[in-house]
């Protein structure tokens, strides 16, 4: 097996946009691409996908999020491996890259929110070390 954790491009959208799916996110590629754009290469964001040998099979995207009162943190926004290649370690690997370039770019805290629905990571994140901080409401106000 040739499986890389490596930079997301815009060349990846498209596989990336329908892991997104799996995720529950309807979102197409051109999306992706425009927003990748927005953010690739910063100091303030990582995105990496995991290819073998050319298939997409997983992505990660971490943040630098900044709050006044709170120490900085890098957040997984959002982390998904392909439902046929779950169980693999694909999951752990990206999140390993993910903290690699945590420490090099001075962070001490990984973070992530998860859904209370997504079963899998309740026991997905503790095997890698997180522990459980809170549990919390999300409120949205739409905008017209
Ligand atoms: C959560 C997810 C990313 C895990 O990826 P994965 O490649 O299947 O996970 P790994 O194979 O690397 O597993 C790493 C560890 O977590 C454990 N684990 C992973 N999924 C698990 C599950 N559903 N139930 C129990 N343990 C699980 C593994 O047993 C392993 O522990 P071990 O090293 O002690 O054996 C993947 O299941 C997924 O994409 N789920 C749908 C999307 C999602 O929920 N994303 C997270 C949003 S916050």
């Amino acid at each position: 097996m040739t499986l890389v954790m490596r930079p997301m491009t815009v060349d990846d959208a498209a596989p990336v946009a329908g892991l997104a799916r799996q995720l529950g996110y309807d979102v197409a590629g051109d999306e992706i691409a425009e927003r990748l754009g927005r953010v690739a290469g910063t100091e303030e964001s990582l995105a990496l996908v995991a290819d073998d040998a050319g298939n997409i099979v997983g992505w990660v995207h971490a943040l630098d999020r900044v709050l006044l009162q709170e120490t900085r943190v890098l957040e997984i926004g959002g982390l998904v491996v392909d439902a046929d290649r779950r169980g693999e370690g694909i999951g752990a690997q990206l999140v390993d890259a993910v903290a690699q370039w945590a420490r090099r770019n001075g962070h001490t805290t990984v973070y992530v929110r998860s859904n209370v629905i997504r079963d899998g990571t309740h026991d997905f994140y503790p095997a890698l070390g997180f522990t459980l901080q809170k549990t919390s409401h999300t409120y949205v106000m739409e905008l017209e």
